[in-house]
C-alpha cells in the first residue's frame, strides 16, 4: 500500500510551542510529507501502526522541539578579536576600541583581505557549531565589507551555507560602521550604501535590511534614509537599536514596521509602545550583554506588559558575542534576563521565526515546515540548564535529516 507520510517519528515527547507553555505532548508522534508537518499529536491517537503509515518509521526518545531559529548573527567574518577581549578585561570600553580604529573596523580589514573561499572556510566551523546545537534557520548579516564588492562577497558566502540541513536568511548591514575611505563623510557613505542595495537585491542576495543606529554607528536620520530605500524595494527592515544609548531607534524601526528591533537595552517606554503597535519583535542578545558586562537590562517588564514578543539570538560576532550556541544564548537569557526556560525556547523558535518574517516555522503544527530538533533530554528545561554539552541527537530540515 502507498504510505501516507514520508516519515513518522514516535517514542519522544513533543514541545510543540503551539498554544500555552511548551505545548507538551508526552509520548508523541510527528509525521510529515513533502517537507510539511502532517501529524502532530499523541502516538496513541495514530490511526494505525507506524510502519503502515509512513515510508520511514523512526523510533526516537527524549524530546522533539521545533528546529531552533537564530535570527541575528554576524557569523560570516574573518579573523578574530581575542586581543580586544583582553583589552576590555583591562578596562578599555567597546566604544573606545571602536573609536581607535579597532572593533568592527578591524574585522572589516580581515574580511576585505580574505577571498570568497577563505571567508567561507573561516566561517564554516561557526555555522556548523550553531547548526550542531539545533539551529535549522540561521540569519547572517553582512556589515564587515563596507564596500560594494566586499558586502557582496559576504552575502554570497552567507548564501552558500544554505543547504538541505540549514535554511539561511541574509541581511544587508552595510550601515554597520563608517569605512576609512568615508571618514568625515557619513552621509556620502549612506548614499553609497543606498546605491549598492538595489544591485545586491537584484542578485537575490538580500532578505532584509539592517543598520547600527548608535553614536558609534549611524544617526536616526541616516538610518531613515536607508530604510526609505529598503521600503521602496519592498524589503523588510530590522535595526540594531538602543544598544549603548537611547537614540529612539526602536521607535524609528517601528515607524517602518520593522520585523525587529535588536539589543534594545536602552529603549524607552515610548519605544516599547511603538514596537507593540507596529508588531515589531524585540530581539534580545544576551551574549553581547554578557560579554560587554552590560548592566542596563532591556525593559523586560515593559515588553511583557505591552505584549511585545521577545526573541533570543546569539548575535554571533567577533567583537561583542563570540557565541557559537543558541542554546547557550537561551541559558544566558535565563540567567541575565530572568527568562523561564519555556520563554527562552519560545524566543529561539516562535519569536525568532517572526523576527525574520517567517510564518511557516517555529512551532510544531500541521501545515508548518518539518523543521525539528531531537534532543537527548528528560525535560525541555534541560536545554537551558546545561552549560555546554552535547544534547542534540539530530535535526530534520523541511523533513530532510541532517545530523544522524
Ligand atoms: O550586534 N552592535 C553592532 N554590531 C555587533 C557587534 C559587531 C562587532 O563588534 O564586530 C553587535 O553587537
Ligand atoms: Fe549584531
Amino acid at each position: 500500500m502507498d504510505a501516507r507520510w514520508d516519515a513518522l517519528v514516535t517514542g519522544a515527547s513533543l514541545a510543540t510551542l503551539d498554544g500555552e507553555g511548551y505545548g507538551a505532548i508526552t509520548d508523541g508522534a510527528v509525521a510529515w510529507k513533502d517537507g510539511v508537518l502532517a501529524y502532530v499529536g499523541r502516538r496513541a491517537d495514530l490511526p494505525a501502526s507506524p510502519a503502515t503509515l509512513a515510508t520511514h518509521a523512526i523510533e526516537a526518545s527524549g524530546w522533539i522541539t521545533p528546529g531552533l531559529v537564530d535570527c541575528h548573527t554576524h557569523a560570516v567574518f574573518a579573523g578574530d578579536r581575542a586581543a580586544e577581549f583582553e583589552m576590555r578585561l583591562e578596562g578599555a570600553r567597546y566604544q573606545d576600541i571602536a573609536r581607535a580604529g579597532g572593533g568592527i573596523l578591524s574585522t572589516v580589514r580581515a574580511v576585505r583581505n580574505a577571498d570568497e573561499a577563505a571567508l567561507y572556510a573561516e566561517s564554516k566551523p561557526r555555522v556548523d557549531a550553531l547548526r550542531g546545537d539545533g539551529v535549522t534557520t540561521l540569519e547572517i548579516k553582512s556589515g564587515y565589507g563596507l564596500d560594494y564588492e566586499n558586502e557582496r562577497k559576504m552575502l554570497r558566502v552567507a548564501r552558500r551555507f544554505r543547504d538541505s540541513s540549514l535554511d539561511v536568511r541574509t541581511t544587508y548591514l552595510a550601515a554597520h560602521a563608517l569605512p576609512p575611505e568615508f571618514v568625515g563623510r557619513a552621509d556620502d557613505y549612506i548614499d553609497a550604501a543606498i546605491q549598492w542595495l538595489p544591485r545586491l537585491h537584484a542578485e537575490g542576495l538580500v532578505d532584509a535590511v539592517d543598520a547600527f543606529c548608535e553614536g558609534i554607528g549611524f544617526s536616526p536620520a541616516q538610518t531613515r534614509r536607508l530604510f526609505d530605500c529598503a521600503r521602496s524595494l519592498g524589503l523588510p527592515v530590522k535595526l540594531h537599536a538602543d544598544q549603548l544609548s537611547d537614540l529612539g531607534g526602536a521607535a524609528l524601526a517601528s515607524e517602518f514596521n520593522a520585523l525587529s528591533a535588536d539589543h534594545v537595552e536602552h529603549t524607552s517606554e515610548a519605544g516599547v509602545r511603538a514596537m507593540a503597535s507596529a508588531g515589531t519583535v524585540a530581539v534580545l542578545l544576551p551574549g553581547a550583554f554578557h560579554v560587554l558586562r552590560e548592566t542596563q537590562l532591556p525593559p523586560l517588564d515593559l515588553f511583557r506588559a505591552h505584549g511585545v514578543p521577545m526573541a533570543i539570538a546569539t548575535d554571533c560576532n567577533p567583537g561583542t558575542s563570540p557565541l557559537l550556541s543558541l542554546r547557550q544564548a537561551m541559558q544566558l537569557a535565563c540567567t541575565h534576563f530572568k527568562f523561564t526556560p519555556e520563554d527562552a525556547l519560545r524566543g529561539a523558535t516562535v519569536h525568532g521565526a517572526r523576527a525574520l518574517g517567517l510564518h511557516d516555522r517555529g512551532m510544531l503544527r500541521v501545515g508548518m515546515r518539518a523543521d525539528l530538533a531531537l534532543w537527548d533530554i528528560k525535560h525541555p528545561a534541560e536545554l537551558c540548564y546545561w552549560l555546554g554539552g552535547t544534547l542534540l541527537r539530530r535535526t530534520f530540515v523541511a523533513g530532510l535529516p541532517s545530523i544522524a
